[in-house]
């Protein structure tokens, strides 16, 4: 893994939430002292890298390896720039593109501070239930809560476990011989069930301006079916530079017209092109979304090489459980009675139907997958055919599979894992707080057992 250190930072004793814009603590790998020692050495720097990080500091020496520097770069300082951050390709982006070999367009973070620095800006905290499932201390489950809620955070997923874990020698021994990685040990469920829980939006035209609103309003139902609205300025503003469909648009790649092997760089390129010349009725309106947590159906993850930087072959199987799609149906519905209730009737078009919204999103390049003509008409074909993803993908190196209760790795001395990948679902509105959480909960018993297994009078 040491190799894969291309940045970090080191804590001594120190928390990074500083206010005093002091970033002295970033350094680059390639300046470091070849030897050099830590009392923790934390690979990722992500939602739970760096609460993990900023807790263990306080009383031990910590080497946190991390993505690009988020600070100075407006994409990720700013809140309303989500979109600029997923969209922006370049070398320095804090976000790298995948596609899933679904077809789904999905986002890694590679930036301090991890998906966190690409997020909309949505915090809760995980129900009893999740956290009784857990086997959370309740108590320091709140107390962590409390710390990440205080903390000044720079505003994850750095869900990569399954690769890292791979590319160090530890995962399905067949997979790792085949990319010649010497095994170091035989541990055949790293990368398997995978999960991303599936979201599908509809847009809907607004003859008037609406308020801005970057998913800030979450309905729930009794069956765990999420139903969200994104709206306003991202779509309705129309200045020359900014004309798009916001966290939906194109340049995300949740939007193409060409069909599914037509759908390269150049066609998304020209998609956006596109947009331009759209009339300024088209964007003026919102998506309503919904999306399902905890999706039965699963998938795995596959190293593609063995360069670290290379996205693995990342498969989800939207749908493939016949439960899931029921529930992306009564979503649709809900989608659907709300759109017709009487307080949405001013922003929408009267003579625009359900099937008619339906058909403008069904044609519209939300993902690469083949679209088919009745995805207006049956909503089963409506949900597979404009799957996309919430960027809430987890699992891959789970709880009694990967690792044990205490994060550690099975089999392996002082190797701990703690991220989203070790949840066997993930958090309905946003698992942010919660990976955070995990981060600073984890930190607390750590240093609690190095504590207790600190000989009296030894240094
Ligand atoms: C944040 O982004 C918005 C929209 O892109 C822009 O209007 C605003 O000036 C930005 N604020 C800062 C502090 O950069
Ligand atoms: C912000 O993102 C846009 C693309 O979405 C990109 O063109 C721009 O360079 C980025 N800004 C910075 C400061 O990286
Ligand atoms: C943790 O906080 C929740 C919500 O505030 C509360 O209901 C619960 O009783 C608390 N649990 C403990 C053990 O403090
Ligand atoms: C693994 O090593 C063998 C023998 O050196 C080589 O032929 C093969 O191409 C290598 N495979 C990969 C995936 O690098
Ligand atoms: C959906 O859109 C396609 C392409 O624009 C069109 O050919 C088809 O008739 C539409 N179907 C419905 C039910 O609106
Ligand atoms: C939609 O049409 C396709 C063929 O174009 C068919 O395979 C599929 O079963 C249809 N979906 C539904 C839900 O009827």
């Amino acid at each position: 893994m040491v190799a894969a250190l291309s940045a970090l930072l080191i804590l001594h004793g120190y928390c990074f939430a500083r206010r005093d814009r002091d970033f002295s603590f970033m350094h680059q790998a390639t300046r470091a002292p070849m030897v050099s020692y830590y009392d923790y050495i934390i690979v990722g720097g992500g939602t739970a890298g760096c609460a993990l990080a900023a807790t263990l500091s306080q009383s031990s020496s910590v080497l946190l390896e991390r993505g690009g520097s988020p600070f100075g770069n407006p994409n990720t300082t700013n809140l309303s720039a989500f979109g600029a951050a997923l969209s922006d390709l370049s070398r320095k982006s804090p976000s790298q593109r995948f596609v899933s070999e679904d077809g789904v367009i999905n986002a890694r973070a590679r930036v301090l501070g991890g998906g966190s620095a690409l997020n909309a800006g949505f915090s809760s905290r995980a129900g009893s239930e999740f956290i009784a499932n857990a086997g959370w201390e309740a108590k320091l489950v709140n107390e962590s809560y409390r710390w990440v809620e205080r903390m000044v955070v720079f505003h994850p997923p750095l869900r990569q476990c399954p690769q890292l874990l791979m590319l160090s020698g530890l995962g399905p021994e067949k997979h790792l011989e085949a990319h010649n990685i010497s095994v170091v040990l035989d541990l055949p469920l790293v990368g398997q069930r995978m999960s991303d829980n599936p979201m599908n939006a509809v847009f809907v035209p607004s003859p008037r301006p609406v308020e801005v609103s970057l998913i800030q309003v979450v309905g729930i139902t009794h069956n765990r079916i999420y139903i969200e609205g994104a709206s306003g300025e991202n779509f309705a503003r129309e200045t020359k530079r900014t004309r798009d469909f916001g966290m939906f648009s194109p340049k995300i790649g949740h939007l193409s017209t060409s069909p599914p092997k037509q759908r390269t760089k150049e066609a998304l390129n020209r998609a956006k092109e596109a947009m331009r010349f759209l009339p300024r009725s088209a964007f003026l309106g919102g998506f309503i979304l919904e999306k399902i947590m905890g999706p039965l159906s699963s998938g795995h993850l596959e190293l593609r090489s063995t360069n670290s930087n290379h996205n693995p072959a990342v498969t989800f199987n939207y749908f493939q459980d016949p439960g899931d799609l029921e529930k992306c149906v009564e979503g649709i519905k809900i989608i659907e009675k709300v759109i017709e209730s009487r307080s949405f009737s001013r922003f929408r078009y009267n003579h625009l139907p359900i099937t008619t919204l339906l058909n403008m999103t069904a044609n519209s390049p939300v993902n690469l997958l083949p679209k088919h003509a009745n995805a207006s008409r049956s909503f089963e074909q409506f949900c597979r055919d404009t799957v996309t993803t919430i960027w809430h993908y987890h699992g891959g190196c789970q709880v009694d599979k990967v690792v044990d209760h205490d994060y550690k790795v099975i089999g392996v001395d002082s190797l701990q894992v703690i991220d989203g990948s070790t949840f066997d679902y993930s958090l309905g509105t946003n698992p942010q707080a919660t990976v955070m959480m995990l981060g600073s909960y984890m930190g607390v018993k750590m240093l609690h057992e190095r504590s207790a297994n600190m000989i009296p009078d030894s240094n």
